[in-house]
């Protein structure tokens, strides 16, 4: 049995509940694991045995939270098995759903010289009544721009929940030592 930490940086929750999923899948394959904030810091992060970080996309970027963390932690990130995810709208489009797809996992790779064993990009919620004016235009741009829903009623979820229970079967492989599949 192994303990695995997410350690998640989310606006509206959604990485929270991706995190989630991904923790009672671990759970119901006979491990335990533990979600947290990323500005949590890691206090007894190093008594894991994984570590997984997860983080949305807001404007174009993960937060510089997530990188100036994975700065800071770098020697316990190397020092463990660990995998990192990214939730975003882009990510439901079905040529840019995977790690070497996603222009944003191509710019986080780009950007940190750290190396998570297992990479994931799963496409995020959007849901315009939850956003300030400025958001809510700005993103129905993108929409626009990209084919999206542009109805200012649209409230929809691009998870695809069963290749996120994937994931955490693969992130349990991992934990375990064996080859993720
Ligand atoms: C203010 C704002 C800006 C966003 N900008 C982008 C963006 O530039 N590209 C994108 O693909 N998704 C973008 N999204 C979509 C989010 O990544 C998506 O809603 C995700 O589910 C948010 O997860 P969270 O609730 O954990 O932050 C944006 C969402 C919000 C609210």
């Amino acid at each position: 049995m192994a303990r695995i930490l997410f350690l998640y940086h989310g606006v509206y929750g959604h990485t929270l509940k991706v995190s989630g999923v991904m923790r009672d899948e671990l759970v119901r394959l006979g491990h335990t694991a533990e979600v947290r904030p990323l500005v949590d810091g890691p206090r007894d992060a190093a008594t894991f045995d994984a570590i997984v970080i997860g983080a949305s996309i807001r404007h174009g970027k993960h937060n510089p939270a997530v990188y100036a963390f994975i700065e800071e932690h770098r020697a316990l990130l190397d020092a463990k098995p660990n995998a990192f995810f990214s939730i975003s709208l882009v990510a439901r489009k079905p040529r840019k759903n995977t790690p070497e797809t996603n222009p944003y996992m191509q710019k986080f790779l780009a950007l940190t010289t750290w190396r998570p064993q297992l990479l994931a990009v799963f496409g995020g919620v959007l849901d315009y009544q939850r956003y300030g004016p400025f958001d809510r235009h700005a993103i129905r741009f993108i929409m626009r721009l990209t084919g999206g829903p542009t109805d200012l009623h649209t409230n929809v979820e691009f998870t695809p929940w069963d290749e996120v229970r994937r994931f955490a079967g693969r992130i349990a492989a991992l934990a375990e030592g064996r080859v993720p599949g």
